[in-house]
Formats: structure tokens, sequence, C-alpha cells
């Protein structure tokens, strides 16, 4: 059980003409038309799902209505935008997309900062900037901004929301698209909401799960798992000034909003719509298989979600089609994939390759590509319409969600096989030069997560304390290794801001007390703008990371063969240590060899198709027989 915070534990618009709106019966305004063509596409499948779950017409009318506001104050930028993607549907399914997520104060200290720093993004090839949480949190029960006191305004620290129009809209003159967090799960104890519930007004506890006993929660907790079992175990809060208990999935400052109310869906959906007004291209939705409970279930990825996240998709089609939907779906395969939904009634689209990126560390660990090249395999027989966000790491910590049935067949158990992991990811086992830190370490269970920097967990730091210029070398021929073969894949791949020029692990956050107890800022570093300079001089390590990607992200965004719905497969190599990835398109083949070990390798391919180039080094090389150098890498082209 968790304790609470008080316990001990415009555009004018003609009036001249009106038509009837579908729905709702009202009048509508000239200047709707594209409004209401939209509507009528999607209106009765949207009632359909409306109707299934609240079976409330005013509350489905008041939708429609506000959304129609929301189309109509959608500034004339933002719906040329619309109507270019509209008709573009696989736009952002381009090899040149480019991601980079950060803080705002880590990387800029504030919007305006952001602002003058879009020439920077675009020196990192970057046309895709993740926003980290922004909105109004309190200081100290924050969850890194995850915690949203108020959807319509910005941290003072960080700006206002004119600040943030100013900065989509410089964003969109350099063609930079703009994601940001939609924390839909749950609202920040100080929300007014969670105020109001507080002051017992009945309206407002029916947004949360309030019991005013411990019998419900218990029945609970005896089916949905722990999300934080160490920094905050269980998923209810007592609250003993008000002598009830909250659900609380996260942390107990985090009150999970209760969806089976339509006042909760249609706000949480209004609060969706001003913020994509403000220009936001990219909406991430955080924590998303979590926004409906039943009990005597998990919790998690219940229908319901499929038909929230669903309604989501064609409200912005209706309202602002130019924006996409990034579900974060930190799970198994078979749980994520379902958030695309079908061709027909599609739901989110893009999603985290979230077990791709947990194997490739399993990969790092093992130097066996076994386990890798089974999950892409899975990846690759996927419909070529699905976008992955693929990523080598985040703000959040590396879940060692493997596929235990394959490794078991190895001989590798679970519980052993994480503590390993862990093990050698803190430096202490295997021939393991990586630093990082555990992260919710469960007694209980044994379980762990982990958490560093690319750089760090590549051997940079250790390499650097230890002033060893061969281990350094090795560390970064690894970093970069593992970018090349990122890139590889198909999907938009994402940078954690800082990784462009290997910044370590920052340990500076356990004298933080707001932070101290968790691990995750290890890696949220602040950027280091001195280490940037450095970014042109190949004889620094930040030079070698930086101008080592800049060639590969050249290479990504001149190449067709890596538009994300390119044909995709994996080559055996006969080794176990090297990778081969191949992709085809309109013609055009590419070959990506990747070493995962520290010694040199053949990769025994043979490719009998033509000759072939390396876009790298440009030499002419036969994919057959490879000498391949300790984590190194080729792309290789077929010559025309
Ligand atoms: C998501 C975020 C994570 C946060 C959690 C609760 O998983 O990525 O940082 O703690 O949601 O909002």
């Amino acid at each position: 059980m968790k304790t609470g915070r008080n316990g001990e534990m415009k555009k004018r618009v003609s009036k001249k003409s009106v038509t009837q709106e579908p729905g709702t019966g009202r009048g509508l305004l000239a200047g709707d038309e594209i409004f209401l063509e939209r509507l009528k596409r999607h209106h009765d499948e949207l009632r359909w799902l409306f109707m299934e779950l609240y079976d409330n017409d005013a509350m489905f009318a008041e939708l429609c209505d506000r959304m129609r506001q929301f189309y109509l104050e959608r500034n004339q930028e933002l719906k040329e935008i619309d109507l270019k993607r509209e008709s573009d549907k696989g736009w952002y399914q381009q090899n040149d997309m480019l991601g980079m997520m950060f803080y705002i104060d880590n990387f800029a200290g504030n919007m305006k900062g952001v602002e003058s720093k879009l020439d920077y993004i675009e020196q990192c090839n970057v046309n895709y900037i993740h926003l980290m949480p922004f909105l109004d949190t309190p200081e100290g029960r924050s969850d890194g901004g995850y915690a949203v006191s108020d959807f319509r305004k910005v941290q003072e620290k960080l700006g206002s929301m004119k600040e943030l129009e100013s900065l989509t809209a410089a964003c969109h003159k350099k063609n930079i698209h703009v994601c940001m967090d939609f924390v839909m799960n749950h609202t920040s104890e100080d929300h007014e909401w969670a105020k109001r519930a507080c002051r017992k007004e009945g309206e407002y506890m029916s947004r949360y799960f309030f019991f005013d006993n411990g019998e419900w929660p218990a029945l609970y907790e005896r089916t949905v798992p722990q999300v934080f079992p160490t920094t905050a175990p269980g998923n209810f809060t007592y609250l003993p000034d008000l002598g009830y208990y909250v659900m609380t999935t996260f942390y107990p400052y985090q009150w999970d909003l209760n969806y089976r109310n339509p006042r909760v869906f249609n706000e949480m959906m209004y609060n969706f719509l001003y913020l994509a007004n403000r220009g936001i291209d990219i909406i991430r939705i955080d924590a998303v298989p979590y926004i409906w409970k039943e009990l005597n279930t998990s919790c998690r990825n219940l229908p319901q979600v499929h038909t929230i996240v669903r309604m989501m998709r064609i409200i912005s089609e209706i309202v602002c089609p130019a924006v996409l939907l990034l579900g974060e779906v930190v799970m198994e395969p078979e749980k994520v994939t379902p958030y695309f939904g079908t061709l027909e009634k599609p739901e989110c689209h893009m999603l985290y390759n979230v077990t791709t990126m947990a194997t490739t560390w399993h990969t790092v660990a093992t130097r066996d590509i076994k386990l890798l090249k089974k999950q892409l395999d899975i990846i690759n027989g996927l419909p070529k319409d699905y976008v992955f966000l693929n990523y080598l790491r985040c703000h959040d910590d590396i879940g060692w969600g493997l596929d235990y049935g394959t490794l078991l067949l190895e001989g590798k158990g679970e519980r052993s096989h994480k503590q390993y992991l862990n093990d050698y990811f803190q430096g202490f086992a295997g021939e393991s030069n990586s630093r990082g830190e555990l992260y919710n370490a469960d007694p209980v269970t044994g379980d762990a997560r982990f958490c560093g920097t690319t750089a760090s967990m590549c051997g940079i730091e250790k390499a650097d304390l230890e002033q060893d210029g061969e281990a350094m070398e090795r560390a970064v021929r690894l970093d970069l290794m593992l970018h090349a073969y990122m890139f590889m894949q198909s999907g938009i791949p994402v940078l954690y801001s800082g990784d462009e020029i290997g910044q370590l692990n920052d340990y500076s956050y356990k004298e933080d007390p707001y932070k101290a107890e968790d691990s995750r800022y290890v890696h949220r570093g602040a950027m280091n703008w001195e280490l940037a300079e450095k970014k042109t001089d190949n004889s620094t390590v930040e030079g070698k990371i930086f101008q080592g990607l800049a060639q590969l992200e050249k290479i990504r965004k001149r190449e067709k063969a890596f538009v994300s719905n390119a044909d995709t497969w994996t080559i055996e190599t006969w080794d176990s240590s090297v990778l081969c990835m191949a992709r085809h398109y309109q013609g055009e083949k590419l070959i990506g060899l990747f070493n995962f070990s520290e010694y040199d390798k053949t990769a025994w391919i043979n490719e009998t198709d033509g000759d072939y180039t390396d876009l790298i080094s440009g030499q002419n090389m036969k994919p057959a027989g490879v000498n391949i150098p300790a984590y190194g890498f080729y792309y290789l082209k077929r010559n025309e």
C-alpha cells in the first residue's frame, strides 16, 4: 500500500450559411465543410463506439460540438498541413525521419532556448523532436513531468503556451515535427479534479477510483501487477485526511482516471485537441495499456482500451488529421501490435519497438545474435504499414522483456538470465565494460530493470575513467555499430539527446532529494554543450560519434531502401556474433552486417546477385565470406 501526501504511509468564420451537422442536430456554420465531410465519413463508427462504452447521447452530442469548435479554432497553417498529410498518408514512413528526445530544461533551459537550438537539431539531421513532459506538474511529485496538474499550462520555468506555439511554428518552418506526451492514464494529485475530489465533491470523486475501505483495493491487488514494486509498491494509496483509498498504478501522487465516466473521456479529448492545436505533430499516448480497469483482470490491455484509442484516432482524423498517435506500449510483442488496429480501423500510427530494443542489449551482453535474429524475423513478418519507433534507449529503464521460452531451450532461465544481464551491465559479469544502475530491484521476485546512457553501456565511461585508449576505441566502435544496426531497422529511429556525442551517466541526481530514489535520472543528464563543441573534431570521442552518426544519417536519408515499407529479412551468417539484415525497395538492395563481438569475424554469407559497394568506405565488396572487424559493420549496396 502506498501512502498519500498527507499520511504516514482564429480563424474568422462567416455566419452566412447554416447547414445541418449529423449526429448533433445542431446548425453548422459555413467554413465547416471540411469538418463536416470528415465527420460524415466517421460519424457512424464513432457514435457506435461511444455508445458501446457510455450509452449517452447528450455526451456524444457535446463531443461532436466541441470537436467542431476545436476544428474552427485550429489555425490556417495547421489546417494546410492537415490537408497535405491527408493526401499523403505515408508521409511519416519515409527514410528522412530521424527523431531526438529531450527534456526541455536539460537541453536548452526553456522553450525559447530550444527554439534557439534548432540549427543544432538540423546539424544532427533530426527532423522530429520529442519534447519530454512540459505541462504543469508539482515540483518533487512530478515523475519526470508524468504527473500533470494542468493540461493547458506549461511549467513556468519552461515557458508558456504562446512560446510552445512559437516553437512549433518555428519547427514547422524548418520541417521539424514536434512530439509531446499526452499523459491520459492519470492526473497529478494537484490537478483541479483531484483537489475537488479531496473536497468530497462526488462528481470529481467519480473521475477517479475511490474506495471507502480496503476491501476492493485488496481484491484488485490479487490480479493487478505492480509497475514500481520498489519505488511505489501497490496500486492504491490511502488518503488519511479523506478516509478513502484511491487507485494509483504508478506513484501515489498519480491518480488513475476513471474512463468509465464519459465526462473523463470527453474532457481528456478536449485537452488532447487543445494541445494538438498548439501545433503538435505527434502525440505520445503515455501508458496507454493501463487506461481501463476491471476487477479480476490485470487492468492492462483490456478491449475498452482499444475502443478508446480507436475513438482518439477517429477524433484526430476529423479535427486534426496531421497528428500522429504514438502509443507507449512497453510490453511483449503480442500485446504491442494490436495497438496498430486493423487496416480498416487503425488505432496508433506508431509504436515502440521495445522487445527489439531489449533484445539488442541482450545480444551485446551475450555476443549471440540468435534471439535478436528471431525477434527481427518476427518484426519483418508483420504488415509493412506498421511503423515502429526504433531506439537504443529512452528516458525510461530497460526492462528485460525477452523471449524466455526460446532462451530456456538454450538452458537460460528467466530469473538467472535477468540477473546475468543486470550484473553484466553494471560491469560485474562477463567481459563487460558497461556502467549503469539497477532500477526497481524487487526483493520479492528478484526482478530488476536497468538504467544507463548508450555510451556508458558501451564502455565509454569505463574507458574514460581508466584512460584506456584501446578500450575507448572499442567502445566507440560498439556505440556506432549499434546505431548503424538500429538505423537499418524499419521505422523511425529516435536518439536520446546527448547520445549523439556519447554523453555518460550523470550520477548527480543522487544529490537531489526529489530525484535520488529514481535511478532513471542517471541517464537523463543535462546536455553538455561544451562537449558538443567538439563534435567537429574527429580526434575526440564526441567528434568520432557525432561524425560517425552523421555519415550514417545521411546515407539513411539518401538511400531509398531505408523507407519503412521496404522488404526486409535477415540472412544466416554462420557466425553466432554476426547479424546480417537485408532491405530491398524498387530494385535497390542493401545488406547490413553487424559484428556484436570484440573479435574479428567472418560472415559466411554468399549473395550471388552481383557486386556490392560498402556505403561507408566506398569500397567495392563481394557479399561472400566477408571479414568484419571487432564491433564493426558494413552497409553494402548492390551495384546498379
Ligand atoms: C510512462 C513514462 C514513464 C512514467 C510512466 C507513468 O511509462 O514513460 O516515464 O513513469 O509512464 O506516467
